[in-house]
């Protein structure tokens, strides 16, 4: 079932929203070189409980960290960890989640760490491209299929593909809710979208093949090939006309 916020409850969406933007601004300065990623996850569950939100991933399903930090191959899920220690030339994507006043805010960033190749900083790009495109398509009465397509017939323009069994999806008082939101699909397929669906919509991109692996820690999904891999994802209202972006500030 599709829940449909009120526009009191979008405001508070936005407000979460807005926390999550805020880690983004403010621990995207500290990823370098040297920096371990369960640094990255202290400064960012140190802003989102200084912002009076709670970090809704610590816990979910069990994950044990506060956000997710994802470097080159892992794709997803990333669990922060002392041990990982960033380096010149990796990419890493922050997949992170407020909680406050009962309402959630998801988002995902990919950053190049140092200096980066082109090869990296490509995904990058692609991934944010994805985003664009797809959600470009968000307003009442478009199917979820059509946006789910732009996502995939990005990637498939760069030779890149993306996972079949992790999608984007819906959100409010809970990270997820209905509807699932693929990174493939076709178009004139799906729910329709309605104003006040509040939806994730989140590219993961890979660099050759989509295959994926998940390691013995039960968390971690890996690129099969071990090409590298990208994420971007903002939580996004559908409004009269088209679509406001709640994770922004
Ligand atoms: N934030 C992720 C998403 O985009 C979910 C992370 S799973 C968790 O849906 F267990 F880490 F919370
Ligand atoms: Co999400």
């Amino acid at each position: 079932m599709i829940i449909i916020k009120s526009p009191r409850e979008i405001e508070l969406m936005a407000e979460a929203g807005r926390v999550v933007a805020k880690v983004f601004e403010e621990v995207g300065p500290l990823v370098k070189p040297g920096v371990s990623t369960l640094e990255l996850n202290d400064a960012a569950e140190a802003v989102i409980r200084r912002e009076g939100a709670i970090p809704s991933e610590l816990g979910y399903c069990g994950y044990p960290a506060s956000i997710c930090a994802s470097v080159n191959e892992v794709i997803l899920h990333g669990i922060p960890s002392a041990k990982k220690i960033l380096k010149d030339g990796d990419i890493v994507s922050l997949d992170l989640c407020a909680t406050k006043n009962g309402y959630v805010g998801d988002a995902c960033r990919t950053y190049p760490v140092g200096i980066c190749g082109e090869r990296a900083l490509r995904m990058i790009r692609i991934a944010q491209e994805c985003f664009e495109a797809a959600v470009a398509l968000v307003k009442p009465g478009v199917h979820l299929g059509d946006v789910s397509h732009a996502i995939e017939a990005t990637a498939a323009k760069y030779g890149c593909s993306v996972p079949r069994d992790f999608t984007g999806h819906g959100i409010g008082t809970s990270m997820h809710e209905d509807p699932y939101i693929p990174c493939y699909g076709k178009p004139g397929t799906g729910p329709i979208l309605r104003e006040g669906m509040t939806i994730c919509i989140e590219p993961m991109i890979l660099e050759h093949h989509n295959a994926v692996r998940i390691m013995k820690d039960g968390w971690t999904v890996v690129a099969k090939d071990g090409g590298l891999t990208s994420h971007y994802e903002n939580t996004i209202a559908v409004t009269s006309s088209g679509y406001r972006i709640l994770t922004q500030l």
